[in-house]
């Protein structure tokens, strides 16, 4: 069963491009910075990656706080791999099309890997998370940003309402729609826990519920591999 990856195979460049402004309104902006923010605490320097980049707005932010990292994204859609080309078009980053279950990449050549709001799609997670596992450099860290099912509605309602209310009548009616669909097709806190279990990560994760933008449906999936020696 197709959990989504495929539709983003198949977008067309004009829907890239609806993304790309659906996305540029100031929560959305806020949202980016918080979790740039967040990644910046883990690295100072060296290789992040990251995976379904989409837009490519939060490479952008990294390299406005710390331009010493060196930037890498990844992502299945060429149409947004071409619209993230363009929005970090000033930068030196590393772009490429491809699917985060296998990917060309070195073994141990990140020091740090994210994604935000792309692990609910991919159609074989476990697999996916391996891969990140052969990827990252030992002793370093994934830190995925996910949004989960059993949130609290009053609460998101609430928040959603707040952050809408200075945007155009086009936007207050397809920004929840698509918010909406997006949490009826994400995973449990739960849900993600069981498919870590099954992977190389098992012994060294961990999920908090966060609050990104006034947001309450983030969960923060921190996972970290270990020292060759130690493991
Ligand atoms: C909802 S968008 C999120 C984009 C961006 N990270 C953001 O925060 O707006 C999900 C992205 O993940 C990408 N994607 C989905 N499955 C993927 C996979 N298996 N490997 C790599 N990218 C994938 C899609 O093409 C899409 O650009």
């Amino acid at each position: 069963m197709d959990r989504g990856e495929q539709n983003f195979i198949k977008l067309p460049v004009f829907g890239a491009k609806i993304y790309n402004k659906m996305m540029s309104i100031a929560p959305v902006q806020n949202q980016i910075s918080q979790i740039a923010q967040d990644l910046l605490k883990v690295i100072k320097r060296g290789r992040l990656l990251d995976i379904g980049t989409g837009h490519g707005k939060l490479l952008k932010e990294i390299h406005k706080l710390n331009p010493q990292i060196e930037l890498y994204g990844l992502d299945i859609s060429k149409a947004m791999i071409e619209l993230a080309k363009t929005n970090v078009a000033q930068i030196q980053v590393n772009l490429m099309q491809g699917n985060i279950n296998s990917t060309i990449y070195e073994k141990d050549f990140f020091d740090l890997i994210t994604c935000t709001g792309s692990f609910y799609l991919w159609n074989q997670p476990k697999e996916s998370l391996n891969e990140i596992y052969r990827i990252l450099k030992p002793n370093c860290k994934a830190v995925l940003f996910e949004t989960y099912k059993n949130y609290d509605k009053e609460q998101f309602k609430k928040a959603l309402k707040h952050n809408l209310k200075d945007e155009t009548f086009l936007n207050k009616k397809l920004l929840p729609r698509f918010l909406k669909k997006q949490l009826r097709m994400t995973y449990s806190v739960e849900d993600v826990e069981e498919i870590i279990k099954l992977t190389d990560f098992t012994n060294s994760y961990e999920i908090l519920k966060v609050i990104i933008a006034t947001l309450p449906i983030w969960m923060r999936i921190e996972l970290r591999k270990p020292n060759e020696i130690l493991k």
